[in-house]
């Protein structure tokens, strides 16, 4: 198969630039190092600035050692306009948001595009002077040198981002790129699961395999193709108590629908809710979380005998970044779901996924039947309500917490606004407030709505859902859920809030 490879250098949309690359047709990696058997490479943007010592450096020697066609966008194409001698300096201005590019629409990068297009800029950086042999194909207003091209070597450069929907005509730059390093547009999904399953079959023949399943999309979507592959497989569901509505009994009958054997539901409610006494910070809420999901989940796989495996609903986002965590971002929360588990259990792992984008594993899911429902399900924690609940988590709380989300979720869902959020739900603040309900005196929790748009959960903005929506929703929670007097729309974006609340 042939595929091209991002060099992430810390920028925001390196995973939408593989996305794309994906979407067009062509296997595309993340990656760090150049290495044998990629048909072109993308430098993606980052936050760096090409002097400073400690921004992202092109490996030693790339242009001597790399022939193959590179595409720089943003950061990468400063790097390479200073690689071959070109000038990078700090602009007279930030250029920031949707501009208009003059662009040469004779470069092979610009094919079908038109004279004038509009591109999205993010810089403040840019390049001054070209390198000797290197021609402008591009330029705005504010930045001169908006895209470059150096066609015996195969080289360009984008100074603004085409991977995002704000240039609209990104997509042809990409596409015609993918051109110039003539792959072969053969990554389709179609015939994914077919390989895998053999695949699996094939490598692990009789052995046995243990997962944890949560229910989300990952998991479930991973357990279908183990269990059609037909490879001895035992699944285990942690019910935390700290689930939402109905959910344990949903996923139950998921796997009985999709006749998948050997999945067992481990009670545990009472072991969580007794560790999480009295606890208040939210990164110990985590830590407790994780680790008593890992033991309940080593003590019911050794009752359930030996196994050579672990399986895992890992995705190809998961293991990227927490292979580079400290490349990409600081660590802000602890996710409880990636790690842990593998190195505590020193069993091999089995992960169908890992290099697929959520996106794809939709699509798998949905060939492989599952409920249209829930594969577009929202993304939803591993530590579950429990950071949607600020402070303590009793069990009074959580029920208080999955009545307002089971109204949340059913008024959204009614008035067709479910599929256009990436999430939406209800957390509760535990500080009571003052209120008047049939001529009495209330004393009561709050609940702020958070309702985000976003297409990575990497950056987010709160939704502007209509106000006769909001009203339905308050209206409901403050008549139907008892404890509740009062309740709030969230309107922070990410950065600077998180989605999650802890
Ligand atoms: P934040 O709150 O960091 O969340 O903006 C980004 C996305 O990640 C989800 N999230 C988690 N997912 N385990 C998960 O599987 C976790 O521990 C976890 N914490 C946050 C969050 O719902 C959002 O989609």
């Amino acid at each position: 198969m042939d595929k091209i490879g991002i060099f992430d250098f810390g920028g925001q949309y390196c995973h939408l630039i593989a996305r794309r690359i994906r979407d067009l047709g062509v296997y595309s990696d993340i990656i760090y190092e150049p290495s044998e058997g990629y048909k072109g490479f993308i430098l993606s943007g980052g936050p760096g600035d090409v002097y400073s010592e400690e921004s992202p450096k092109l490996p030693n020697n790339f242009f001597q050692d790399v022939n193959i066609p590179v595409l720089g966008i943003c950061y990468g194409h400063q790097m390479i306009a200073q690689a071959f001698g070109g000038k990078v300096e700090r602009g007279k201005e930030r250029e920031y948001g949707k501009k208009i590019a003059k662009i040469n629409t004779s470069s092979e990068l610009f094919k079908n595009l038109k004279e004038e297009e509009q591109v999205w800029m993010s810089h403040f950086d840019q390049v001054t002077k070209l390198p000797e042999d290197f021609e402008n194909i591009g330029e705005t207003d504010i930045c001169l040198n908006a895209a470059y091209q150096n066609k015996s070597k195969n080289v360009f450069g984008v100074q603004f981002h085409p991977e995002v929907i704000h240039t609209p005509s990104g997509d042809k730059v990409l596409d015609n790129f993918i051109k110039i390093t003539g792959s072969k547009r053969d990554w389709k999904l179609e015939g994914w699961i077919e390989e895998k399953i053999t695949h699996l079959k094939e490598n692990i023949g009789d052995k046995s395999i243990i997962m944890a399943v949560s229910g989300g999309v990952d998991s479930t979507v991973a357990a279908v193709l183990l269990s059609k592959a037909g490879v001895n497989t035992h699944f285990i569901y942690v019910d935390t108590g700290l689930m939402r509505l109905s959910e344990t009994e949903e996923v139950s009958n998921i796997f009985q629908d999709l006749q998948i054997k050997n999945f067992h539901v481990v009670y545990s409610e009472e072991r969580f809710l007794s560790a999480l006494k009295d606890v208040t910070n939210p990164e110990e809420k985590r830590v407790i979380i994780g680790n008593l999901f890992i033991k309940i989940f080593e003590e019911k796989a050794k009752e359930l005998g030996n196994f050579s495996y672990l399986g895992q609903g890992t995705i190809y986002p998961d293991r990227i970044e927490s292979a580079q965590p400290s490349k990409l971002a600081n660590v802000i929360k602890t996710h409880h779901n990636v790690g842990g588990l593998p190195e505590r259990m020193n069993l091999d792992l089995i992960e169908p996924l890992n290099e697929l984008y959520k996106d794809e594993v939709r699509k798998i899911g949905n060939m492989l039947g599952l409920p249209k429902r829930f594969i577009k399900r929202h993304p939803f924690p591993g530590p579950a309500l429990a950071i949607r609940i600020l402070g303590e988590v009793t069990k009074e709380r959580l029920e208080i917490l999955r009545k307002a989300d089971a109204i949340v979720t059913e008024i959204i869902e009614k008035n067709d606004l479910y599929d256009n959020l990436w999430q939406v739900f209800p957390a509760l603040i535990p500080v009571k407030s003052v209120g008047v309900m049939g001529d009495k005196r209330t004393y009561e929790y709050m609940l702020a709505i958070r309702a985000v748009e976003s297409i990575d959960a990497m950056t987010a903005d709160w939704s502007k859902i209509p106000y006769s929506v909001l009203e339905d929703i308050s209206n409901q929670i403050v008549n139907k859920v008892s404890g509740v007097n009062r309740v709030l729309y969230d309107i922070t974006s990410k950065p600077p809030g998180t989605i999650e609340y802890e």
